[in-house]
């Protein structure tokens, strides 16, 4: 059996590193006879690489060579991966991504294809890379309902606020050092803003509670605001402040999925996370809470999911795997506002006896945290659980407190 490998770049030239390195006991696992890398794509040329001879610029000689049954897309971005990972599954071949773009705005349609054409569409290392995530809940996770998904699941942001909890700088400093290191890219938007985190979450969401989730009806928000300010009222609250991308069933037929900076409590598994490290704590009916760590990024660790794919995929040539979800249904993510949730809430008020008074009077009793140093006219809060719009509309009508930064509270 022959494999192609699309976007030689860190990933795909971990992927090929590995075919090469595992080679015998990767083709034993696989229950083939053989399984030989026989084509790369990129345009770019590489004539020092030690598989010089496999590189090809044409896409369509992978497309239109029937040797080739299992293709690994590790190029990125949507235009061009969507087009071809589109014809090579129409054309009968499984295909093996870690592009979680990709499957977080087509994954439906690719699924539906892949289904119709029985063949694989398998994706373990779009979220989370290294750490097995999709196998766990769509196999050993099976019998439970899930109620809950949760984690860290971007290592850049993970490392931004790291350094600002624990060596007290401001976050344009910690990102300027992620970039120094190469963890954040120039520009560092799909990490800092949410978005990596966000099509991550769309992905495990699908998974757990079986309906497409695109990444434009999930509220999303990035680590930019956030202030040593914050860090330290979380300190004194007693937690930590992480990006956290969590899902969670809401009744019978809806579901709730954010991405933010969330306050959570010391003695969470999520709040020793650290670094670049990715953590997805999953809620499961019978299991109860299960967490999964590790490796969230890098060559060889994401390399790691797309191969175990590939193996996959060469054992299920006659049976695809099957797994996959329905379509996205409107109004099945409820707006984040009507979410319940406790927030911390920081501000300024001039006089914070009267403000306290009447955020009280608002919302209910709320706990006054406090930091060393902190001005005068410097207010934070922490409420108790509420709908968040009810919580921001509130707090914003009140004159005498001029809410600056609010943060949800986990549970976990
Ligand atoms: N930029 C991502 C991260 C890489 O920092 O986690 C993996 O998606």
């Amino acid at each position: 059996m022959y494999v192609a490998v699309m976007g030689f770049g860190t990933v795909g030239s971990g992927v090929v590193e590995l075919l090469y390195k595992n080679h015998h006991s990767i083709v034993k696992k696989s229950m083939q006879d053989s399984l030989d890398l026989k084509y790369i794509l990129d345009i770019r040329d590489f004539p020092d690489s030690p598989y010089k001879d496999k590189f090809v610029k044409d896409f369509n000689i992978i497309l239109n060579d029937p040797e080739v049954q299992i293709v690994v897309e590790t190029m990125g971005g949507i235009t061009f991966a969507y087009d071809f990972v589109k014809k090579l599954l129409l054309a009968g071949k499984s295909v093996v991504t870690s592009n979680k773009e990709l499957v977080a705005e087509k994954g439906f349609e690719l699924l539906t294809i892949a289904k119709e054409k029985n063949v694989n569409f398998l994706f373990e290392a779009s979220v989370g890379g290294g750490i097995p995530i999709i196998r766990p809940i769509t196999q050993c996770l099976a019998a439970n309902e899930i109620d809950e998904i949760a984690g860290i699941l971007n290592g850049t942001t993970n490392y931004i606020l790291t350094k600002m909890i624990t060596e007290d700088v401001s976050f344009e400093d910690a990102l300027k050092n992620a970039q120094e290191l190469g963890y954040a890219e120039k520009d560092p938007t799909a990490d800092v803003d949410g978005h990596d985190a966000c099509r991550k979450i769309c992905i495990l969401a699908a998974l757990c509670f079986g309906k497409h989730v695109y990444p434009k009806d999930v509220h999303t928000e990035g680590i930019r605001n956030i202030s040593s300010a914050d860090v330290e009222y979380a300190k004194s609250w007693g937690g930590v402040i992480k990006l956290i991308a969590a899902a969670k069933k809401i009744g019978d037929d809806k579901i709730s999925v954010t991405v933010g900076p969330a306050f959570v409590q010391k003695r969470s598994q999520l709040a020793s996370v650290d670094d670049v490290f990715n953590a997805v704590l999953v809620r499961g009916d019978a299991t109860g809470d299960v967490v999964f760590y590790g490796r969230g990024a890098g060559k060889m660790p994401t390399a790691s999911a797309v191969v175990a794919d590939v193996i996959d995929a060469a054992k299920h040539t006659l049976k695809k795997k099957n797994f996959g979800w329905d379509d996205a249904q409107e109004n099945y993510v409820i707006n984040y506002r009507e979410q319940s949730a406790a927030m911390y809430v920081r501000g300024t008020a001039e006089n914070r006896e009267e403000a306290i008074k009447a955020i009280n009077e608002k919302i209910g009793a709320v706990r006054v945290l406090s930091r060393e140093n902190a001005p005068e006219n410097e207010l934070a809060v922490v409420t108790n659980p509420l709908p968040e719009g009810e919580i921001r509309d509130k707090l914003q009508n009140i004159s005498s407190f001029a809410p600056v930064s609010f943060i949800r509270i986990t549970n976990y």
